[in-house]
């Protein structure tokens, strides 16, 4: 691999931004998020000199903990999980005395006047100037108790002219009417420019890159629209079941899970206007309006537009794994959709006619999430015979693992006789850049810690998206399925999925 001053690719790319002195509390701190991705991310931050000068990290949560214990799990967790590992002594030496463990009852209001005091004091201590990022990284069944009391205690705004903001992890809501309940507590404490909804998909390089190759290039635009593509397909392939977590996945199901949000993101910045600016809100009103232009599917045309899917018992990379109804915490005749393909149409100018057709579940072969725009066929054939058959042109972005954009053209192949073969242009992000994408907690932190919230979703955002997904979730919950599991682990999902694109005279993508 090239040393990163040898690549010129990279020269000029990091736009140094240090984020002012600031305390970032964590709701949450002693579950699964925080030791995996929160403090990994903060640690790569910090070797990457993105931190500022004066951090603290207080991770609060119920159980009593010593400070020195959590520190222990901390560092454990980046030896772990983090990008660069294992730590790197003389940086932990400084970055760990950072961290603090502050021990309280979500809804007790004298945690949160402690809490008050103990951010003054680090106010004073270490110069974290008046600056707080509250991270609501529970069980989303707290994020109103913990709302309500930063609000109560007067947490919500900064008394000495710092900044405010609040991280709130996902799911945000169950459904429309639960989202916009909470769209309301949180408005009822915070303004919405306070407020930093995660998406961690947003955070990904790829994801973050559609927006630079569509309107940084001129050569796409002009053939991005109803005219010149044919389709897209958008593919979010899991080769894990539900790790463990399947108490919160039978509350969930891949609708939830992935549709409503990842997938949707990937939808509306795939299919958005050019904003006029890169602005936070300037990009989030596109991406609003092409979300309320995805038509609204109809109850009677759910069956035809959706199929759904739940794993059996199957075999992946030659080991044996069990029927999502055995993994823990699932019900033994739970009807929860581990797959789904839906096939969705924008209607506004641009798209109008366009299917994008959307995949996405577990126990899928392997991991791997790309976009595909197919393009319409050439109008004639000059060439005989020879472009019989042949595929009309593809553009590939492929989001993760391998991240790469691609483009499929027709060739000759050498000879005296005209042959067409199909081939193809590859840009590697690996190979052109040297190294590895930073981790989208990183980069969610760094904007969250300096006010950029245009990588976050707002609450229209947010609330559109699931209005878009709720005719699915309820056509899906009146008929609950009775075919169940319909697919083996390690195999591409249940057969009528290919016809969802067999009727309309299409195949997925063989991957
Ligand atoms: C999470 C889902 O939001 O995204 C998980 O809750 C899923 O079920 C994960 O596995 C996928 O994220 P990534 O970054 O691995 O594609």
């Amino acid at each position: 691999m090239l040393k990163h001053t040898q690549n010129p690719l990279r020269e000029g790319l990091r736009l140094q931004r240090t984020p002012e002195p600031c305390a970032m509390v964590i709701f949450g701190a002693s579950g699964d998020l925080t030791k995996r991705k929160l403090v990994p991310a903060l640690y790569n931050l910090d070797l990457e000199r993105l931190l500022p000068n004066s951090i603290s990290i207080v991770g609060m949560a119920r159980r009593p903990i010593p400070t020195g214990e959590f520190q222990n799990q901390m560092r454990d967790g980046i030896n772990a999980f983090s990008r660069k590992r294992p730590v790197d002594p003389a940086v932990w030496a400084n970055f760990g005395r950072n961290i603090e463990y502050f021990q309280g009852n979500f809804d007790d209001p004298a945690a949160y006047k402690r809490l008050g005091e103990l951010l003054a004091r680090l106010d004073a201590e270490r110069g974290t100037a008046g600056n707080r990022l509250f991270y609501l990284a529970t069980a989303p069944d707290y994020f109103p108790v913990i709302l309500k009391q930063l609000g109560a205690a007067k947490l919500n705004h900064s008394l000495s002219g710092g900044w405010v903001r609040a991280v709130i992890e996902k799911p945000f809501g169950h459904d429309l009417i639960s989202a916009r309940e909470l769209n309301r507590t949180v408005h009822a404490v915070f303004d919405e420019d306070q407020i930093y909804r995660i998406d961690h998909y947003l955070g990904k390089e790829t994801v973050q890159n559609i927006l630079v190759f569509r309107f940084a290039n001129g050569i796409f635009e002009p053939l991005w629209n109803r005219n010149f593509v044919d389709h897209v397909q958008i593919t979010v392939a899991e080769s894990v079941g539900v790790e463990g977590r399947g108490g919160y996945y039978e509350t969930a199901g891949v609708i939830r899970d992935m549709l409503q949000n990842h997938m949707l993101q990937l939808v509306s910045l795939v299919a958005m206007e050019p904003p006029a600016t890169m602005d936070a809100d300037a990009v989030r009103d596109e991406k609003v309006k092409v979300l309320g232009a995805i038509r609204s599917i109809r109850p009677d045309d759910v069956t035809a537009m959706t199929v759904r899917g739940q794993y059996g018992i199957g075999t992946l990379n030659g080991k044996f794994v069990p029927a999502y109804r055995n993994e823990k915490n699932v019900a033994k005749d739970s009807t929860t959709e581990t797959y789904a393909a839906v096939k969705l149409f924008i209607d506004n100018w641009r798209w109008a006619g366009v299917p994008f057709y959307l995949r996405s579940g577990k126990r899928l072969p392997k991991r791997l999430t790309e976009i595909a725009i197919q393009f319409r066929q050439a109008p004639l054939s000059l060439f005989g015979s020879a472009l019989e058959g042949m595929d009309p042109n593809l553009l590939v972005l492929r989001m993760q693992p391998d991240e790469s954009i691609s483009i499929k053209f027709s060739s000759k192949s050498p000879g005296q006789a005209i042959n067409i073969r199909p081939v193809k242009m590859e840009f590697d992000y690996g190979t052109a850049f040297g190294m590895e994408p930073p981790e989208a907690y990183e980069r969610l932190l760094l904007d969250g810690m300096l006010g950029d919230a245009t990588l976050f979703t707002r609450a229209d955002e947010v609330e559109t998206a699931w209005s878009r997904i709720m005719p699915i979730m309820e056509g899906w919950k009146a008929s609950p399925s009775k075919d169940f599991p319909n697919y083996e682990a390690g195999t591409w999902g249940p057969a009528a999925t290919d016809n969802l694109m067999a009727r309309d005279g299409r195949s997925w993508r063989r991957l």
